[in-house]
């Protein structure tokens, strides 16, 4: 048997999982760190100490709740890439720390890599090759999957991020941090049609993203309106019509993605793969194209240990483990993922 610990502190959120032979949860905690809320954005200061104290604590929590004894645990699995440095730090020295005295073999995760694999949590093994879209508040990123460590980067974002632009919209219409699950409320209340924003890159080739141009146009329609706070009624509208934009666009790239690839299931992860709007579009698409959709509960969507456990799991099997010189690095580019591993 193996048990493994999975740990994720990538930004702002301090997860630890327990998964017994790479399929079965024996635990499970997500403790989202709050007082970002107060600064509208992720402040990396505060992530990091935040971590600093939640992390033993929860570590503690997952062994109980996982009725597991330390000395019962045969690998540790840390989330070392991409992400915040000083809270990848956090989690990458605790596992070291603890592996060591432990004697057990720690698995160095990419979080990105993660989010591929997580629908895989509830799903089961995806049928190959497949295609994965990742949204989330650092990454943008359509990637054709073979197989575990066989992946082929089709498209990113030259800009923000899907995350991030809902973020930024959702600030300048005065809705908090983060945003994206106020305008996704918002949007099913407001008229899409209202505003006619830009449907990005849509019209180019490739499947890369770019979501500046689409911010600045909200950005522009909403600073016309004055200073906040604004009218409801043009807060929903304006909501409704930016998702209808962020939608079609996540939904457009994505289509013509499978056509290209023939892939033979289609994957979601990270947190704006919890948007119900965009959700609601690929079950009509895929449905459509009787092609099998594996979307996430939004416990796995967003940033959670669990997705880390799997893969460091497989990488464990596979004797793909590092040891006390594992490292973190801060970018996707860095951490090697997105060297493509598959032919075109
Ligand atoms: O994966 P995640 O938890 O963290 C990152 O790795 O970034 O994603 C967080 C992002 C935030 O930008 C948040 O606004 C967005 O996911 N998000 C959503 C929704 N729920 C979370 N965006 C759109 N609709 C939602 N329902
Ligand atoms: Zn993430």
């Amino acid at each position: 048997m193996s048990l493994v610990l999975g740990i994720e502190t990538s930004c702002d959120d301090t997860s630890v999982a327990v998964l017994e032979d790479g399929a079965r949860l024996r635990s499970h905690l997500i403790a989202a760190q709050d007082m970002h809320e107060l600064y509208g954005g992720v402040v990396p200061e505060l992530a990091a100490r935040a971590h600093v104290e939640l992390l033993p604590r929860l570590v503690c929590h997952a062994l109980e709740a996982a009725e597991a004894a330390p000395a019962e645990l045969t690998g540790i699995a840390v989330t070392r890439a991409p992400g915040l440095v000083g809270s990848l730090v956090v989690g990458v020295a605790f596992a070291k720390a603890y592996a060591y005295a432990l004697g057990i073999p720690i698995a160095g995760v990419n979080h990105v890599e993660a989010h591929l694999h997580s629908a895989t949590l509830e799903h089961g093994e995806s049928p190959w090759p497949a295609l994965c879209l990742v949204v989330s508040g650092g990454h943008t990123e359509l990637v054709q999957v073979a197989g575990f460590g066989r992946y082929r980067w089709l498209g990113s974002t030259r800009d923000d991020a899907a995350g991030e632009a809902y973020d930024k919209v959702a600030k300048r219409l005065g809705l908090g941090f983060p945003g994206g699950p106020a305008i996704d409320r918002l949007a099913v209340e407001g008229d899409p049609s209202a505003f006619s924003f830009p449907r990005p890159m849509l019209d180019q080739p490739g499947f890369d993203f770019s979501f500046s141009g689409l911010k600045t146009a909200v950005a522009q329609t909403i600073d016309r309106r004055g200073a906040p706070p604004y009218a409801a009624e043009l807060v929903r509208d304006v909501a409704a019509s930016f998702q209808a934009a962020m939608v079609e666009t996540l939904v457009g790239r994505t289509m013509a993605a499978l056509d290209r690839t023939r892939a033979r299931a289609l994957s979601l992860g990270g947190g704006v793969a919890c948007n119900r709007g965009l959700r609601q579009a690929l079950v009509v698409q895929c449905a459509a194209r009787d092609l099998p959709l594996r979307i996430p509960s939004p416990r796995f969507c967003a940033d959670n240990a669990a997705m880390i456990a799997l893969v460091g799991s497989w990488m464990l099997a596979a004797k793909r483990a590092g040891g006390s010189d594992l490292e973190v690095v801060a970018s996707l580019e860095e951490s090697g993922l997105a060297d493509n591993t598959l032919p075109a």
